[in-house]
């Protein structure tokens, strides 16, 4: 099914979205000028176009959480704008920031994230409403009986929504109510109310803004495990009990090398549940120090995760918990880790960067193309690289760059090849890739029709295989041979 997820993915665009994502044009409306502060990183990423054009393309939410001190700073604002298309309040939603004290709400820095994600025309996501965390001592500590905390909260979400009604379109109704085996947390909210807070909340929110996506979020719940198993039984009891479930968030906090193999299957069991899910806070944190190495081994990660959403139509976004390493939560709470965000501290990108970029069918490397060193002479004119990005039982998924080292444009490209005995193609996106026997035919999608000299292309596919994805042995573009590596 060639362009099948880009497809799904406007489709989702169109009704989820509205049209503000889906037409592809922010981009170029937010190309703000150069700030003066600008140093040489800053102004290379901003000269390529950015994450959030191609996300746009791919009517894919591709966000950031924000901080509103922050967007003092123009660098941080302008990144904000160009790169992302949704935003979350990394703070300032949260109980303790909007209700200190009872019946004393101040919105001052939330409404701030609304004025600038309105500004820059992009989506926000509502984070977050019952949370045992983040939650005021007065509300902790308040030893209320089962119908004042019913009250209390009711009332935080009837002001706090309220306020926003029409202007969020998705909230994290409900933020980690599990335990890492899948039972529920202990918290004020389930020792008073029992679980069934849950779904007390999401009817709450249902009847404060009716058109709002309702979703409950948690950490460690990106592969099939103990968590996501009660997450999963969750889901399936609130659905089946009629309470007003849109969609499961799954946080996305992971360790490089350590991003679980099934994140797509993991994924599609909520989407067929007929849920939408998003990948809502993602950071892959790192040993410090940063090295080459597992700079390279993040970015692969963080293409696995980019693929995993990207191959499931129901998977309507990814965000990244922070703007730039610098403003990331993660050395402050994991000792000794950090670097765990696409942008490093100094606003220049990482290769992680570059590869969610090719995931969405954008840039793969600064300048006019790829990181890398063009080809030596004498050696063919393209290089094709295949990664198996992530495998299970009879299926994987594949990213496959083509550069094009000719030195001139290829326009209207084609890529041949051989695909090993027993494989069948049976899904790609960023590119219409045709198998007819064994023999593969990958043409451009409408956005990536010309590789630029020095240039490349990432398309992702989905394959089924005998129990081992091996890969082609050649791959000509134009009918010339490439270099593989
Ligand atoms: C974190 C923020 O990033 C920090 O600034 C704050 O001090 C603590 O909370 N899961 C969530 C987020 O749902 O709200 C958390 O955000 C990170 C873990």
């Amino acid at each position: 099914m060639p362009g099948r997820t880009r497809t799904r993915a406007r489709a989702l665009a169109a009704v989820a979205l509205g049209c503000a994502l889906a037409a592809g044009t922010a981009t170029a409306a937010h190309a703000a000028p150069a700030a003066p502060t600008e140093t040489a990183a800053e102004t290379e990423r901003a000269q390529q176009s950015g994450l959030r054009e191609p996300a746009d393309e791919l009517g894919l939410r591709m966000g950031t959480a924000v901080s509103a001190h922050l967007l003092d700073q123009q660098v941080y604002r302008d990144t904000a704008a160009t790169e992302f298309n949704f935003i979350t309040h990394e703070n300032s939603l949260k109980w303790e920031s909007v209700q200190p004290q009872r019946g004393q709400y101040s919105f001052a820095d939330a409404d701030r994230i609304m004025e600038f994600a309105q500004a820059n025309d992009q989506e926000v996501h509502g984070h977050t409403l019952v949370w045992h965390s983040q939650l005021p001592s007065w509300v902790e500590d308040g030893n209320f009986s089962e119908a004042e905390l019913t009250e209390v909260t009711t009332d935080h979400i009837e002001t706090t929504m309220g306020r926003y009604a029409g202007e969020i379109a998705t909230w994290d109704v409900v933020n980690e109510p599990f335990n890492e085996d899948g039972t529920f947390r202990d918290s004020v909210f389930q020792r008073t109310l029992g679980e069934d807070y849950i779904a007390q909340a999401l009817t709450t929110a249902d009847s404060v803004d009716p058109d709002a996506r309702l979703f409950v979020n948690d950490y460690n719940i990106e592969g099939i495990n103990a968590k996501s198993d009660g997450m999963y039984a969750l889901a399936e009891s609130l659905l089946d009990q009629g309470v007003p479930l849109d969609g499961v968030g799954i946080q996305g906090h992971l360790v490089v090398g350590q991003v679980p193999g099934d994140v797509r299957q993991n994924i599609e069991r909520f989407t067929d549940l007929g849920l939408e899910v998003v990948i809502t806070e993602l950071d892959i944190r790192m040993d410090l120090p940063v090295t080459e190495a597992k700079l390279e081994r993040q970015a692969a990660d963080y293409a696995l995760v980019m693929d995993a959403c990207l191959s499931v139509p129901g998977c309507s976004g990814v965000s990244v918990w922070g703007v730039t390493d610098a403003h990331s939560w993660v050395p402050d709470v994991f000792e000794g880790q950090g670097a765990a965000l696409p942008i490093d501290e100094a606003y220049a990108p990482k290769p992680a960067y570059w590869a969610i970029s090719g995931a969405l069918g954008g840039a793969t490397g600064p300048g006019t193309g790829d990181p890398d060193e063009p080809g030596e002479p004498g050696e063919q004119d393209c290089l094709v690289t295949y990664a198996v990005t992530s495998h299970w039982g009879q299926g994987a998924v594949v990213d496959v760059t083509v550069r094009n080292d000719t030195g001139e444009p290829v326009p209207d490209w084609s890529l041949t090849w051989t695909q090993p005995a027993g494989e069948r193609i049976t899904g790609a996106w960023n590119a219409q890739v045709v198998q007819s026997g064994s023999e593969a035919t990958a043409t451009p999608v409408a956005w990536n029709g010309t590789i630029a000299p020095g240039g490349s292309v990432t398309f992702g596919m989905q394959i089924e295989h005998g129990g081992e994805a091996a890969s082609p042995a050649a791959f000509a573009l134009e009918g010339q041979t490439c270099r593989t590596g």
